[in-house]
């Protein structure tokens, strides 16, 4: 059959199929099943047995447990564990998986080289992201996509992240990289990293509980986006780059710096009144307020970070941010009826950690990167292509003019 010949018999299949769409473009899906879901709002694409998000009751869950407990209980490690495997560990299964964690925080030197390539003024969350394409060179196991060689991937994934994050930053400080150190936990030893001193004990478990509560929350953005990309049947490293871009953006992860700045561009308690009052009067979006699930309830991390903050506040003797946070959310709850979400508390409890606004959205990626994979896993083991469809609403029938005419 000749290529004109082919192309015609496929507009008469089209033609008889639909007489009445014949050459009439109306989208990319059929006319009478076409209903606009903007944002995906409350359109459910999958069945998930990781996260449960409840936004009229304001629970949330990973893999059947109570967020609260695991924040009372668990550690980061354990509940990354969860998230991977389904169940708790036993001691030895935690052992192993620990000390597998810490065997695998080192990065590859080539993946150092090319993060020393970069402008030293590159945005940490781009460093991380380049980071992550780098990783994928230099992994042995790159193009098996089976979920032990996953589970494997994800490890180095976590287990690095910490490492790429504190050394670019002290790179971009003309500070010493530090090596980590097999003897702290995750947490700490990303802290460790970080400032160059031990945490006390009471950091840690901050830092610890903050990833322990960041670390999945269903199909967010970044989460989706991770999963459209597993769902063509790329590997694990491209689905977390585009998960880290993701993320990025101040309406997801971006929002705790933004948080941060306020508060601190708010400075003091009697300013908050007047400085919430000329923002919502300027239509200005208040950073860590809102939730595309929790819309009448307060999002359930954000209790528990208002309670590490407190806790923090109380072993320094310094309740200026506790006060301070509590002042805006006051105020936000009596004039717009808005709930903090998880990154209004969570930013001064990490910046109470001496960690830098720069890298509040990188700490949120070592955390959310054990959920990512996670979810990328549970992609994988019932796998459809996500392929939503738009309702086309541009000019229709067009006589194409050569170039010469126009
Ligand atoms: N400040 C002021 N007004 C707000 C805010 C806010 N933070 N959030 C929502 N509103 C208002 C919004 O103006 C709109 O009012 P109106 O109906 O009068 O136009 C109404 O509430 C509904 O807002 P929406 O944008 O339609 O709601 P959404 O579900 O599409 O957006 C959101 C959810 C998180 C993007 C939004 O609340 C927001 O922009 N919050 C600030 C950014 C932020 O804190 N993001 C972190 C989210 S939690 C972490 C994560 O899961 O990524």
């Amino acid at each position: 059959m000749s290529h004109e010949v082919y192309v015609d018999s496929v507009k008469a299949t089209i033609a008889e199929a639909s007489p009445s769409d014949a050459g009439d473009v109306v989208g990319d899906t059929q006319r009478q099943t076409m209903s606009i879901h903007e944002g995906l709002a409350g359109v459910v694409i999958a069945r998930t047995e990781i996260t449960a998000v409840n936004g009229e009751r304001g629970a949330l869950s990973y893999r059947g447990y109570d967020i609260g407990d695991l924040a009372a209980h668990s550690t980061f490690e354990e509940t990354v564990y969860l998230l991977w495997h389904g169940e708790l560990p036993t001691r030895d299964a935690l052992d192993e998986f620990t000390r597998s964690l810490v065997a695998d925080r080192d990065i590859d030197h080539r993946v150092w080289d090319i993060l020393t390539m970069l402008p030293k003024n590159i945005e940490s969350m781009d460093a991380l992201r380049t980071a992550v394409s780098a990783l994928s060179c230099s992994d042995p196991d790159d193009g098996d996509r089976s979920r032990t060689t996953n589970l494997i991937k994800a490890r180095r994934l976590l287990a690095k992240f910490p490492t790429i994050v504190a050394h670019v930053y002290r790179h971009q400080q003309g500070l010493d990289r530090i090596r980590p150190d097999p003897d702290l936990s995750h947490a700490a030893n990303f802290l460790y990293m970080l400032n160059g001193t031990v945490p006390t004990k009471m950091q840690a478990d901050s830092m610890a509980m903050a990833m322990l509560l960041m670390v999945d929350h269903g199909f967010n953005a970044s989460t989706f986006a991770a999963r459209v990309t597993a769902a063509t049947l790329s590997d694990m490293y491209s689905a977390i780059t585009t998960a880290l871009s993701t993320l990025k953006g101040p309406l997801h992860g971006g929002a705790n710096v933004r948080a941060m700045q306020m508060m601190l561009e708010i400075e003091d308690v009697d300013n908050v009144e007047s400085y919430i009052t000329d923002a919502l009067a300027r239509k200005q979006r208040i950073m860590g307020f809102g939730h595309r699930v929790y819309k009448t309830v307060p999002d359930p991390r954000s209790a528990y970070l208002r309670r590490r903050l407190y806790q923090q506040c109380a072993e320094l003797g310094d309740f200026h941010f506790y006060e301070l946070a509590t002042a805006v959310a006051e105020a936000l709850a009596s004039r717009k009826g808005l709930n903090p979400n998880v990154d209004f508390y969570a930013a001064p409890v990490l910046y109470m950690l001496g960690i830098p606004l720069e890298l509040f959205v990188p700490v949120f990626a070592i955390s959310r990167v054990a959920g990512w994979t996670a979810q990328v896993m549970e992609q994988y083991a019932n796998n459809r292509l996500i392929r939503p469809s738009a309702q086309y609403v541009g000019p229709k029938n067009r006589v194409y003019h050569p170039i010469e005419e126009r």
